[in-house]
């Protein structure tokens, strides 16, 4: 699919990773997700040519589109999300795009399905190889699931023509529920042909750590409880609920986003280096860790848990309202819109070392960073300090929105008695690469397409996370831990704080968020 002249001035993501023939097809297909990000992705990957020629998209729903009608829905929502020159290849873009009509619990509209990709293999040369992508609730993804396998529309894994699936997030709800998905997909499908989608593992930075753990030698020898004091994993939002009550009203921060996003980061911050970095090395390590951390005792879940609830607020200049009075939600609800937890990992590297998480909605900005602080040096250095110690060294990896690295150490003032002071070294991909970050979704689309799933969870992965998360649910239906009120626009509670002083620690605005000011 040539799209040249699509995006001249932009460098590709990589080259040589063009996928090969395929029919991709999205369950929820006029969905929030296809819109925001599913589509705009494909579309940017076809401005990169790096979607093949022989590719057809297909959207499927409830609601009756003709092709033309879907075409004109998915230009509207990728208008919103892409620049504007680029929309010049939009048309032939759009002739790879269908819909298919789809009650997803009647068998004869999934041989209607079956019947159109086949005349998509004919017509657009897709060669028989399926991307089943379930941007739709949990509950009914064994249905879709059983539904492929009676119209004969799963591949064996071992057969030339490849079936994937992709499975987006939130998968399950607590454990049970996840060892159930689990179950009732590996009842049609094979692990191999599972890609259990968590978006933070396609976003650049996230990636990097990798690179920056494993291919530099300066960071192995401190990466440990020797020289870290405690890691600090903040996930910022300054977006509310917005329309996404019915959904958020059951999950929660802790569901949302500690279970998949945070615990994410944590592993890639703990793990150990892979044998090799094929998915599966790469994914023990994962899970290793996931296995390594210390139950959250129940009893006492306010030593470990801080929860909140944004209230009214202030967010750039502009009142927002608090989350009870947001649509949709219940004026008594008691989801938790802000979590910070505490947790240990027992092995020899990590032992006594602090992880703290912390997520919300409405806060201050939208940040995301991984922290370390590393020890303090153990006596002054100087006469002349302007302190006792000099302070400890960070390192700061910024995921979100300027994706960097940084790290603050102590240098001298200038002068014949200077004291000493922290200064930092910065290191920004932009100015670094001058070159855009592929969006997490080009990544991970990609890689569903090449067939490598180093980027997507596991089942056990999915599975330790929840056993992590699991207990606090449980306990908090108890009433354990207070949701405490927080203004928008803030940090969040005053009880996350508390979390970390109780440690002798305080919490530290992220690198961006600081210098936004
Ligand atoms: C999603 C959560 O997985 O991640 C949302 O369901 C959250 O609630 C989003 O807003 C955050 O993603 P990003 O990429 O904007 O940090």
């Amino acid at each position: 699919m040539s799209a040249r002249g699509c995006h001249p001035h932009r460098a590709r993501m990589e080259t040589g990773r063009v996928p090969g023939p395929l029919a991709m097809v999205i369950f929820g297909g006029t969905g929030d997700l296809s819109r925001r990000k599913l589509v705009p992705a494909l579309f940017r990957l076809h401005c990169e040519s790096l979607l093949p020629e022989e590719f057809a998209l297909v959207g499927t729903a409830m609601e009756k589109y003709s092709d033309d009608e879907y075409r004109a829905l998915l230009r509207e929502a990728v208008v919103g999300e892409v620049e504007g020159d680029s929309l010049e290849s939009w048309d032939r873009f759009a002739e790879h795009l269908f819909y298919v009509h789809a009650d997803f619990g009647d068998p004869a509209e999934f041989l209607k399905l079956k019947d159109r990709l086949q005349g998509l293999d004919a017509e657009k040369g897709t060669g028989g190889n399926r991307l089943y992508y379930l941007a739709v609730p949990p509950s009914v993804i064994d249905t879709i699931g059983q539904q492929l396998a009676r119209a004969g529309m799963i591949a064996e894994p071992d057969s030339p023509e490849w079936t994937r699936v992709v499975v987006e997030k939130p998968f399950g709800r607590d454990l049970e529920s996840a060892r159930r998905l689990n179950a009732d997909l590996l009842k049609v499908f094979a692990e191999s042909q599972v890609y259990r989608i968590d978006h933070y593992l396609g976003k650049e930075t996230v990636q990097n750590l990798l690179v920056f753990r494993f291919a530099n030698v300066i960071w192995e020898p401190v990466w440990n409880r020797r020289y870290v004091n405690h890691v600090q994993i903040t996930v910022a939002e300054e977006v509310g609920v917005g329309t996404r009550a019915g959904y958020y009203e059951q999950a929660g921060a802790l569901r949302d986003m500690i279970q998949s996003h945070l615990l994410q980061l944590l592993t890639l911050v703990a793990m150990e280096p892979p044998a090799s970095y094929d998915a599966d090395s790469i994914r023990n390590e994962k899970v290793k860790v996931l296995h390594s951390i210390r139950p959250v005792p129940v009893e006492r879940l306010d030593e470990a848990l801080a929860l909140g609830q944004y209230g009214e607020g202030e967010i750039d200049g502009q009142t927002v309202p608090g989350y009870r009075e947001e649509q949709g939600i219940a004026p008594e609800s008691r989801t938790e819109t802000f979590a910070a937890l505490r947790l240990w990992i027992d092995n020899w590297r990590w032992a006594d070392v602090p992880f703290y998480l912390r997520t919300g909605k409405r806060l201050a900005s939208k940040s995301s960073e991984i922290l370390i602080q590393f020890q303090q040096a153990p006596h002054p250095i100087l006469d002349a300090v302007e302190h006792d110690l000099p302070s400890p060294n960070l390192l700061r990896l910024h995921i979100q929105p300027e994706e960097g690295i940084s790290l603050r150490f102590e240098a001298k003032v200038p002068g014949l008695a200077g004291p000493i002071h922290p200064v930092t070294m910065d290191f920004s991909y932009l100015n670094a690469f001058g070159i855009r970050s592929p969006a997490a979704y080009e990544r991970l689309l990609l890689d569903a397409m090449l067939g490598d799933p180093t980027l997507f969870a596991r089942a056990d992965e999915v599975e330790a996370a929840w056993a992590i998360v699991t207990p606090i649910l449980e306990a908090l239906q108890n009433d354990h831990v207070p949701i405490e009120t927080y203004p928008a626009g803030s940090w969040g509670p005053a009880s996350a704080e508390t979390l970390l002083e109780r440690d002798g620690r305080r919490w530290l605005e992220p690198q961006n968020a600081a210098e936004a000011k």
